[in-house]
């Protein structure tokens, strides 16, 4: 949500920030600008639309050459996607500029304040406020990180700052108020970033700033403070991804490039957690194991597809501990009042480890003292920062804004969450925990397999390209899934998707089906949980007799569903509740391929960013 880039050092800041910012487009694309500290003053272009049409500005009217610079692309909150509204934003005498990434909630009083002060706001957002102040504060101290630790006191919200001031020509400011910030420590230069793939080519050392954090960046260094000016102490770690995995590799884009890669994304995430005895070993996941047994009620807190990975995890957990499990969206539930104590295990599941529905649902769980393990494809963000304790789902860096590898990985942290509590607290169903410890330890097979079969969906997603609606079905763990499906087509291709579970179909929904209507139907394994299996044949019956043109996802094996099926993807033979691991791929690859046939850009679909750092 917004993508964040400071730059200090001995080459051309134009260069290094546009970089930085092609590397950060997933996390907003609405408008993307510039600003330089050059010729002892600042200079700044931005532009409406994708960061081509910014660079396209700059191919024709070059800023000039300067060495520190900041950079924006935005994913729109206060003020539509718009030159003017586009950031970064300056004074009225062009001496200060700054970018912001989040939400300033008392951006109206400030605007009054400044407006009865004589200072003449140009665009509708709430980060021009945060210049006109920067510049007051700055005319006062004379110093850009106090005149940044000033204003950052005054304002309310989340957001993450940085800014340059023309008389300050060496000299980067940034501030971190829940939305992410990231110092890298080069040689002889410094980088600010929302997320380390922006600078990952030039320096693997880096410092996440931590909240309520103003950082002085210059050439040889960089000084942290808190916002109330006292020194704060930091910790430098190594970033170990391979910058390769920030490219698309020959794909035609990072999302079939991350679907590709599920496989290898679910064995990492297994790798070192399972012994060849078939034990589960989560030392890292700092609850004592005495914690762990004293849990009497499990709550999963996420938002969008990581929820519907929270929703599988309620079949899982349930089923091998016999812990009541609830799932809940995290923008709901911190907004309820939910009864927790700290006998509660509260599981937090977001990719970006930002979200702010979901950092919020954590914190207010924590309040009530509900212990939290947070589920994170990515290290050091706020959300594991902020919780008791984190398994991390090793997918590498997800870059398509629609979730594919990323759910994956959630899922077989989720499965082994759940078994490790069965594990621990040993309960009857320790055969089973063993056999599916095994079978989870050899699913990445599975999930190639289907990969390699994908043929039949492209040219079916293709055939249905000018549709306008696609149902989806499913029962048990189906249904999420069923939900999933429609979560990525509507995403992917703008197109009216829903996800039923099966049995409500007759309560409802059934209304919508018309002739020729697309509906996807998970079905269930028919192997031991037979009765869930006829039931859903028989909804597929019932669908098929009012014109639906079913779309039938059905294990290898499975002839019963045969002649029900207009069309019929085949997965392999999956144990029940993990079956979600190969049933979700073909609905990755057939929304993908849909949203291709209509013209969209898979990576950057509309409206959307990667990271939602808002409420
Ligand atoms: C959909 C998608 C989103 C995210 C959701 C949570 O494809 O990617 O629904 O799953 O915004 O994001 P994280 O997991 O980063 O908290």
């Amino acid at each position: 949500m917004c993508g964040i880039v400071g730059y200090v050092g001995g080459q051309s800041a134009q260069d290094v920030v546009v970089a930085g910012l092609k590397r950060l487009e997933y996390r907003g694309y609405d408008s993307a600008g510039i600003a330089v500290l050059a010729d002892g003053g600042l200079a700044a272009a931005k532009k409406a639309g994708k960061l081509v049409n910014l660079e396209k500005a700059l191919g024709e009217h070059p800023l000039p050459a300067g060495t520190a610079g900041i950079g924006h692309t935005r994913w729109a909150t206060h003020g539509g996607p718009t030159d003017a509204n586009a950031h970064p934003h300056l004074d009225n005498a062009g001496h200060v500029a700054v970018v912001h990434n989040g939400i300033i909630e008392n951006f109206a009083a400030l605007r009054t304040e400044l407006g009865e002060r004589g200072h003449d706001l140009l665009s509708e957002t709430d980060t021009e406020t945060v210049a006109h102040l920067l510049a007051e504060a700055y005319s006062q101290s004379g110093e850009p990180a106090e005149a940044m630790r000033q204003v950052c006191r005054r304002l309310e919200g989340a957001f993450t700052l940085v800014a340059v001031f023309a008389d300050a020509p060496d000299v980067v400011v940034g501030a971190r108020r829940n939305s992410p910030l990231v110092v890298g420590l080069g040689d002889d230069e410094s980088f600010l970033a929302s997320d380390v793939a922006a600078f990952i080519e030039h320096t693997r050392s880096a410092i996440e700033l931590g909240q309520d954090q103003v950082v002085e960046l210059r050439r040889d260094g960089v000084l942290v403070t808190g916002f109330d000016g006292r020194p704060a102490e930091v910790r430098e770690y190594h970033v170990d991804w391979d910058a390769s995995a920030a490219e698309k590799g020959g794909y035609a884009s990072f999302m079939l490039k991350e679907i590709a890669e599920q496989p290898k994304a679910v064995t990492d995430t297994l790798l070192g957690r399972i012994d060849p005895e078939g034990t589960l070993h989560l030392d890292e996941v700092r609850i004592t194991r005495g914690e762990l047994r004293e849990v009497d009620k499990v709550v999963i807190v996420a938002c969008g597809t990581a929820y519907h990975a929270g929703m599988i995890a309620k079949y899982a957990i349930e089923h091998w501990t016999r812990i009541p499990c609830e799932t809940e969206l995290a923008s709901e539930f911190r907004y309820r009042d939910p009864i927790l104590d700290p006998h509660t295990l509260v599981v937090a599941i977001s990719q970006s480890g930002e979200t702010m529905d979901t950092l919020m649902a954590l914190r207010h769980a924590r309040e009530q003292g509900a212990k939290v393990l947070a589920i994170c494809n990515t290290n050091g963000s706020t959300i594991p920062r902020e919780s008791d304790a984190v398994l991390y789902t090793h997918a590498g860096p997800e870059v398509a804004v629609a979730s594919t590898k990323a759910f994956l990985t959630q899922l077989v942290a989720c499965y082994l969450v759940a078994l490790y509590l069965g594990q621990v607290r040993g309960t009857k169903w320790g055969d089973e925990i063993r056999t599916v410890i095994r079978q989870l330890s050899e699913i990445s097979g599975s999930v190639e397999r289907v990969l390699e079969t994908m043929e039949p969906v492209r040219e079916l997603a293709r055939s249905l390209a000018s549709h306008d609606t696609v149902l989806f079905l499913g029962r048990h763990v189906g249904f999420p899934v069923a939900l999933e499906g429609a979560l990525k087509l509507k995403e992917l291709a703008y197109m009216h998707a829903e996800g039923f579970a099966a049995g409500e179909l007759k309560h409802g929904p059934i209304a919508l089906i018309e002739d020729g209507v697309p509906v996807v139907v998970v079905v269930p394994s028919p192997a031991g949980r037979s009765v869930l299996h006829g039931k859903i044949v028989s909804n597929i019956q019932e669908i098929r007799a009012r014109g639906a043109r079913t779309v039938v996802i059905a294990e290898e094996g499975d002839e019963e569903v045969v002649p029900y099926a207009d069309h019929l993807i085949r997965i392999p033979a999956t144990p029940t509740l993990l079956q979600p691991l190969v049933a979700t791929v073909p609905l990755q690859v057939f929304a993908c391929e849909l949203a291709t046939a209509r013209g969209n850009e898979v990576d950057q679909p509309r409206n959307l960013a990667k990271s939602v750092t808002v409420e």
